[in-house]
């Protein structure tokens, strides 16, 4: 199977990473030559970690020889499914997959890793709404073990299940849900992280406070300022309007702080600086 993945930053990076561990044919595209480069450091490194803990089934330079690289979009004409991990913003990504349905053979399947963007609406820019589907993979996608699969109004039983069983082989357990702002995953994780956010503006507590009362006393594995920190802070933003506009209620607002941070270019670890220094 030839598997396309754009966008070559933390997820598309990781989930090209896993396509071609899974022994898939792999195209990576991104916009610019030193974004790819600099994805393709990160891959090397996280497999030759990988390989020293001994979790790889072939070697890192078998599992490399199967990537390519490019910034031209018409290297993805005969994949048979490409998924999109570019930046949260419903108008790029909707102009992306209204070129992407142009150039992938008819009977390739097109997938978002969006967080919350609606997958209906990229469908329809696709103009193959049945062969489109939210194929969402956590971070960091090596490690992590679902893949949240999100059905679009048009998506057809078919993809569903080819994008359900291309999962498994990746290792991974994909579970269904339907295209609602934030689907699952998001809509439970994400007001919990703004009410943390919210509560350093407020000063309850210290930042370090937040995250350890919720990481001993939650039995959380990470606290959600480090979470937030981790996703990306502008990832974050993006997901809180989502969810604001979607849904409606003022209880998705997004915190002021996390508005302010993002303008400030305060994005979380991919920065260097966001509620800690990395
Ligand atoms: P990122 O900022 O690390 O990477 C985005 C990459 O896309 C960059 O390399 C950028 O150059 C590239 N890009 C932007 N516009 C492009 C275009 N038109 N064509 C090709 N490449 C383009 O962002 P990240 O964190 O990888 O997020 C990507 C997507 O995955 C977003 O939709 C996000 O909501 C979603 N996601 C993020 C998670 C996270 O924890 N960060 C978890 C699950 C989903």
């Amino acid at each position: 199977m030839k598997f396309g993945v754009i966008g070559a930053g933390q997820m598309g990076g990781g989930i090209a990473q896993v396509a071609a561990q899974s022994r898939f044919t792999v195209v990576v595209q991104d916009v610019k030559q030193e974004f790819l480069d600099r994805g393709r450091a990160v891959i090397e490194k996280s497999l030759a970690k990988l390989h020293e803990k001994g979790r790889l089934t072939d070697t890192p330079d078998v599992i490399l020889d199967r990537m390519q690289f490019t910034t031209d979009l018409n290297a993805f004409a005969d994949c048979d499914l490409v998924v999109e991990a570019i930046v949260e913003n419903e108008q790029v990504k909707a102009d992306l997959f209204r070129q992407l349905g142009q150039i992938v053979k008819p009977d390739g399947i097109l997938a978002s890793n969006t967080s919350s963007i609606p997958i209906t609406a990229l469908a329809s820019a696709s103009g193959r709404p049945d062969k489109f589907i939210g194929m969402h993979f956590m971070n960091p996608v090596p490690l992590m073990q679902l893949v949240e699969v999100i059905r679009g109004y048009s998506t057809s039983d078919e993809t569903a299940q080819f994008v359900t069983q291309t999962a498994e082989r990746m290792s991974k357990t994909p579970l269904a849900c339907n295209d609602f702002p934030g689907f699952v995953s998001n809509r439970i994780l994400m007001p919990m992280l703004n009410e943390a956010i919210q509560c350093v503006m407020e000063g309850v507590a210290e930042p370090e406070a937040i995250d350890g009362i919720m990481k001993l006393g939650m039995n959380h594995p990470m606290g959600p300022l480090t979470l937030a920190d981790f996703i990306g802070l502008d990832t974050c933003l993006a997901i809180m309007e989502v969810l604001h506009r979607g849904l409606g209620d003022d209880k998705y607002r997004p915190s002021p702080l996390l508005r302010k941070m993002v303008q400030a270019g305060l994005l979380g670890r991919k920065s260097g600086q966001g509620f800690y220094t990395y």
